[in-house]
């Protein structure tokens, strides 16, 4: 039998779900007659419209996991370019390994769990994400990517918001990813906050560019993302969590109000929360953890929120879709917040070179 090679594995690709194309309404609206599960997805989709529908309530998507590998991409995109989505937290995979990746003209392919030789995808370079395969020598161009942009910047620490949005305008100076998040973030407005944003490939990027610059290099401020995003808690006053998996950005996001509250500001908890997750309760970690025991901390609002049990790829696009097919973003505007946060910065950069006459 002739050898396998990297073409053998890397031939069917992953495909975004374009939410657009399926009106899920009847089918969710039917959901809410039946029981378990389903009736979680109608109510979960009820409170996404809700957040829609609330002109006072800004919108936080939360996403963990490996998600934009595994076809969701599209769907977040149209979230930012219709004004379904104000700010988002994500864990570094979803925005650096898979969608700066895809940005750069890269692809997933199709793969499989079962009888597979992951000795022989380790010979050929094949990284696997359960059923989805990548290929490693193309994630080390984005990597080296990160380098080149972490070398290009004046060095400083940055909030993994300034560094996101950096990847977003190196994106449009190369005419790339024009159907990516990192890009479309950039170009509507929306940051995007990486609290672990070294646990990735940008980590790789970073290191290479820290060792060859111990004197004056770049680095991430993860203490400035916190405050960003509380500052834009503060601002929107009202707000909803669309929480994808868990993870850190569900605590991230979460903490908010307590941070606010920390900074002497009088603040609601989140109005809405919905989180989409197979973790377990039992194990007292925090993705199993209820919404209603985040209400003991003082974080999330008891009265409209909804845990779903399931898996993120077939659910989101049932609860999104919902909130899409019903139209209610329509009357929503651009909050920009990438603009409200560059404001104070400058704000903050004029009181400090005052303070240095
Ligand atoms: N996920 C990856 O393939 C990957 C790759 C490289 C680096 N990392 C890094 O590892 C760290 C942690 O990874 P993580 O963010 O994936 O967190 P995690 O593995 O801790 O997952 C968070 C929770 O979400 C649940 N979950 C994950 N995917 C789900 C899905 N599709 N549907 C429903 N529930 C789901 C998990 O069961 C878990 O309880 C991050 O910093 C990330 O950047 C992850």
């Amino acid at each position: 039998m002739a050898k396998l090679t990297k073409k053998d594995f890397l031939k069917n690709t992953i495909k975004h779900i374009d939410m657009k194309k399926y009106n899920v309404v009847p089918m969710v609206e039917a959901f809410e007659n039946m029981a378990y599960a389903s009736r979680e997805v109608a109510r979960a989709s009820k409170i996404y419209n809700m957040m829609l529908s609330d002109k006072n309530c800004s919108v936080i998507l939360c996403i963990a996991g490996s998600l934009i590998s595994a076809g969701m991409k599209k769907i977040i995109v149209d979230m930012i370019q219709n004004h379904m989505v104000d700010a988002i937290v994500s864990n570094g995979a979803n925005i650096v390994d898979q969608d700066f990746f895809e940005a750069l003209g890269f692809k997933h392919y199709i793969g499989t769990p079962y009888n597979q030789d992951d000795n022989l995808l380790r010979d050929l370079h094949i990284d696997r994400i359960y059923d989805t395969y990548i290929d490693e020598d193309q994630l080390k161009v984005c990597d080296e990517t990160i380098y080149k942009i972490c070398n290009a910047l004046e060095p400083r620490p940055y909030s993994s918001r300034e560094f996101i949005w950096e990847m977003g305008k190196w994106l449009e100076k190369k005419g790339k990813g024009k159907d990516s998040v990192v890009y479309n973030a950039y170009k509507y407005g929306v940051p995007i906050f990486v609290p672990a944003f070294s646990d990735c490939s940008a980590g790789f990027g970073f290191v290479m560019h820290q060792a060859e610059n111990p004197a004056s290099h770049i680095s991430i401020d993860s203490a400035k993302d916190f405050l960003e995003l509380t500052q834009i808690k503060m601002k929107a006053k009202e707000t909803g969590l669309m929480m994808w998996s868990g993870g850190v950005p569900k605590n991230f996001a979460q903490d908010t109000v307590v941070a606010a509250e920390a900074l002497g500001a009088e603040i609601p908890m989140h109005k809405y929360a919905v989180q989409i997750t197979v973790a377990d309760v039992r194990d007292g970690a925090l993705s199993g953890s209820t919404l209603k025991e985040a209400s003991s901390w003082g974080k999330v609002s008891t009265a409209l929120e909804q845990m779903v049990y399931g898996e993120c790829t077939t659910l989101i696009p049932l609860i999104i879709g919902y909130g899409y097919h019903k139209g209610a973003w329509k009357k929503r505007k651009a909050t920009n917040y990438v603009k409200f946060l560059q404001e104070l910065d400058a704000k903050n950069a004029k009181a400090k070179a005052k303070k240095t006459k």
